[in-house]
């Protein structure tokens, strides 16, 4: 009887996940134009909170008593003084970091040494990551918080990528979304689009609501601030167009769906393409590029002179059941303009001749219905329909073109974790091994593994995420079991500080956050790695 419970409750627990997922995936689609839905819980994780207490051997400073004055008198520290600390103690008492009151510090000046590296060989690296670690109490006067010794450490890493010098003028990219997510999305279009020379057209769905008035020039113009070379407008199209499955006395909506507007962007693409134009990348508004330059190298090996349609499948089977085989949209998409003219006199009839409401899935549909042409998959693209902690995609040393559903169904700070590609091109997301336990996964974060990395077999995916079973496989198998807050612990990026285009030293924070509101006062774990340039 018991056991007949149990599985009665297993099916019911599979059966109401299935259906969640259906929901969301379905919701998703609907809100947005593919799949960036807003209004998750942020997906704090277990191993995000977990106290946990196995030791690390750290050996005590010399310096690690609040000498007044030893931050001063340490050169490296003096990149800015202005202000009454210096720039290295400012950092860390920032509002956005939120740290505790007293930290338990570490850092290591790296040094990178560029070269042509095996990267997805984890390196081997004898000695310890974490060493020195000190207690700050941040609130305290600047005069005597005093930062332990910069100990360096080499790394082997790739060449940087070349700067960006307006090179990319034969990419073109599309995005539809509305004004404050356009507004909100700057930062993070910013560090993979800037001073790259690529077209970057906005559609502001929402410019023509009336109960705003959308200063659309201005947006503009905080884009091309950002010395994005950007072309924000209204949207062409004022109401949504019936579909196949409107009916005939249906109120159409006003203004029109973003779906659509996202589907229509063809169209704004080709208005101010150039002679130079070579691809179309359809957009989500939360699709990120950690560089392009890798992307354009992908891109370079199809033939962009003949019609093609380039793009990533979903990654969760469950989407690929609803939605069907397609270039899924938070990927990112890319259309040959040879392509693109084919479709263009279609673009209107393709919208009212389909039942599929995501732009994405309008796209297929026009696809099929005039042109010959098969969707090519592109390695390294990626929709991302997983949920909760996506800790085991970023620390599994895979390379990506393309990062999505960062700030919806998972959280990631994506423009922060990959601005070490700016040092050295493919080395985010690098993999180091330190002593016998501890794994840095460069720009993501560092783990300290309680049984060692020995045990583990790091070309396996760690299952992090919300059910990562046999419905992923097609994309991340093979998988690894979780591991628990007490069998791992972390420490996550959070935020980096430095111009490297200035030639600033770069610094990376990696946050281990102690438990809030437990009675004693919380004590979080920072690792600061400072990449010299
Ligand atoms: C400790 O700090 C003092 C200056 O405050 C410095 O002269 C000395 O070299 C430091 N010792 C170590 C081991 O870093
Ligand atoms: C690092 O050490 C592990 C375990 O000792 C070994 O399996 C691996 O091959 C080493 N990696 C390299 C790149 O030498
Ligand atoms: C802006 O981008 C262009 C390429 O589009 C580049 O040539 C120029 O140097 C950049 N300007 C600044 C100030 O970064």
């Amino acid at each position: 009887m018991l056991a007949h419970q149990c599985s009665a409750r297993a099916y019911l627990a599979t059966f109401v996940t299935i259906v969640v997922i259906i929901l969301l995936l379905t919701a998703d689609r609907l809100v947005h134009h593919s799949h960036a839905l807003a209004h998750l819980p942020a997906g704090k994780t277990s191993s995000d909170t977990t106290q946990t207490n196995f030791e690390r051997p750290s050996k005590p400073l010399p310096n690690e008593s609040d000498t007044p004055g030893a931050s001063a008198s340490n050169p490296e520290d003096d990149d800015s003084i202005e202000g009454p600390c210096n720039r290295a103690v400012r950092f860390l008492r920032s509002k956005e970091l939120g740290l505790s009151n007293k930290i338990q510090y570490s850092r290591r000046c790296i040094r990178p040494v560029h070269a042509e590296i095996d990267r997805e060989e984890v390196a081997n690296v004898s000695s310890l990551l974490i060493t020195g670690t000190t207690v700050l109490d941040l609130n305290g006067d600047c005069n005597r918080i005093a930062l332990p010794p910069c100990e360096p450490l080499t790394l082997h890493v790739p060449p940087a990528y070349p700067p960006q010098q307006g090179q990319y003028g034969h990419l073109l990219f599309g995005v539809a979304s509305s004004y404050e997510r356009l507004q909100d999305a700057l930062p993070v279009f910013s560090h993979w689009l800037s001073g790259s020379g690529a077209l970057f057209v906005a559609v502001v769905s929402n410019a023509d609501s009336p109960d705003h008035k959308y200063d659309i020039a201005a947006l503009e113009a905080s884009y091309r601030q950002q010395n994005i070379s950007a072309i924000i407008t209204r949207p062409r199209l004022k109401q949504s167009l019936p579909r196949l499955d409107t009916a005939e006395d249906a109120e159409l909506s006003r203004p029109a769906a973003v779906e659509q507007l996202h589907f229509l962007l063809i169209e704004d693409m080709l208005n101010v393409a150039t002679p130079q134009t070579q691809w179309l990348g359809v957009l989500d508004d939360d699709t990120f590029f950690p560089a392009l330059h890798p992307l354009d190298l992908t891109l370079r090996q199809h033939d962009h002179t003949r019609p093609r349609w380039l793009g990533a499948l979903a990654d969760n089977w469950v989407s690929m059941t609803i939605w069907g085989f397609m270039a899924y949209g938070g990927a990112g998409t890319f259309l040959s303009v040879p392509l693109a003219k084919q479709l263009h006199p279609h673009l209107r009839d393709c919208i009212r001749q389909t039942k599929i409401v995501s732009g994405d899935g309008m796209l297929k549909e026009c696809v099929y219905a005039h042109s010959t042409t098969k969707l090519t998959l592109v390695e390294g693209l990626h929709q991302h329909d997983i949920m909760g902690d996506p800790s085991g995609f970023f620390e599994s040393g895979r390379k990506t073109l393309s990062i999505h559903h960062w700030k919806s169904w998972y959280h990631a700070p994506v423009a922060q974790m990959a601005a070490v590609a700016k040092v050295c091109g493919d080395c985010f997301l690098q993999r180091w091994r330190f002593g016998r336990d501890t794994l840095l996964a460069n720009g993501y974060s560092i783990s300290v593994y309680r049984d060692g990395v020995d045990k583990l077999d790091l070309d396996r995916v760690e299952g992090t995420f919300n059910d990562p079973d046999a419905k992923f496989d097609f994309v991340y198998a093979p998988f690894r079991p979780k591991l628990s807050g007490d069998q791992k612990k972390s420490y996550r990026l959070e935020k980096v500080d430095g111009d490297i285009d200035r030639g600033e030293r770069f610094r990376q924070v990696y946050v281990h956050r102690a438990p809030r509101g437990e009675g004693s006062e919380p004590v979080d774990e920072v690792v600061e790695l400072v990449w010299e340039v």
